[in-house]
């Protein structure tokens, strides 16, 4: 992705960044394909398919030049977090194979659960993570879909640190431009996007869209059909 800044001189300087400005009107759906059930539920493509997989190969390479040189217990944060994790972990076990430095790695999951519609609610349930003694010592990559106001990373990070861990990263697939982000942001970051509610690649609405490759934002009217 790259935006385009105006200097004094009226040159246009172009800035790369993975940041997705909020005036980014997505692709039109006619680009791609997706399933037909979905059809009108959906207002555009934000983030197609291929660029999450290559910047997921990057941000596994980011990960192996931090953490290479040690065990690392993953925790991927479900539901959202399944396909980028499944696709991470595959890129750092890919990197793994093609170099002298190979790391053992262990999955764990957990989840977590607070939003209803498309509204977080005060209600955060961590489930799975009761006993999460094995963590004392190890490198621990948390693993997250997406991170709104960081309000559930904070109280993931304490849960996870309470385990004595050697050290805790944070890889999110998106971080979202929310106006009261507690600062609390990944150590990597796939995308920076608007704050708009956005769905598939494992994202869901009322677990609607999991099914879906891209990453696209939800209609009014699909908000409508799949609200509870
Ligand atoms: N989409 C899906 N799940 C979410 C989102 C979103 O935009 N924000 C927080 N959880
Ligand atoms: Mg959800």
């Amino acid at each position: 992705m790259y935006f385009v800044e105006r200097n004094v001189s009226s040159c246009l300087r172009f800035s790369f960044s993975s940041q997705i400005n909020d005036d980014w009107p997505g692709y039109s759906l006619d680009l791609f394909s997706y399933p037909a059930h979905y059809s009108g539920d959906i207002d555009c493509v934000i983030i197609p398919h291929g660029v999450i997989m290559d910047r997921t190969e990057r941000l596994a390479r980011n990960i192996m030049d931090d953490l290479g040189d040690h065990d690392i217990v993953v925790l991927c944060v479900l539901k959202g977090g399944y396909q980028f994790c499944a696709d991470l972990v595959d890129r750092i076990k890919a990197l793994s194979r093609n170099s002298d430095r190979t790391i053992p790695m262990r999955v764990h999951f957990i989840r977590l659960k607070s939003y209803l519609n498309d509204q977080s609610t005060e209600d955060l349930h961590i489930l799975g993570a009761e006993d999460l003694s094995f963590l004392a010592g190890k490198n621990v990559l948390i693993v997250e879909a997406i991170v709104g106001t960081g309000k559930t990373m904070k109280t993931l990070l304490k849960h996870v640190e309470a385990f004595r861990p050697k050290m805790i990263k944070v890889a999110g697939l998106l971080v979202k431009r929310v106006p009261h982000n507690s600062a609390c942001l990944p150590d990597y970051v796939g995308f920076e996007i608007p704050d708009r509610f956005v769905v598939g690649y494992a994202l869901d609405y009322n677990e609607y869209f999991r099914d879906l490759n891209h990453i696209c934002v939800i209609s009014e009217s699909g908000k409508m059909k799949y609200k509870i």
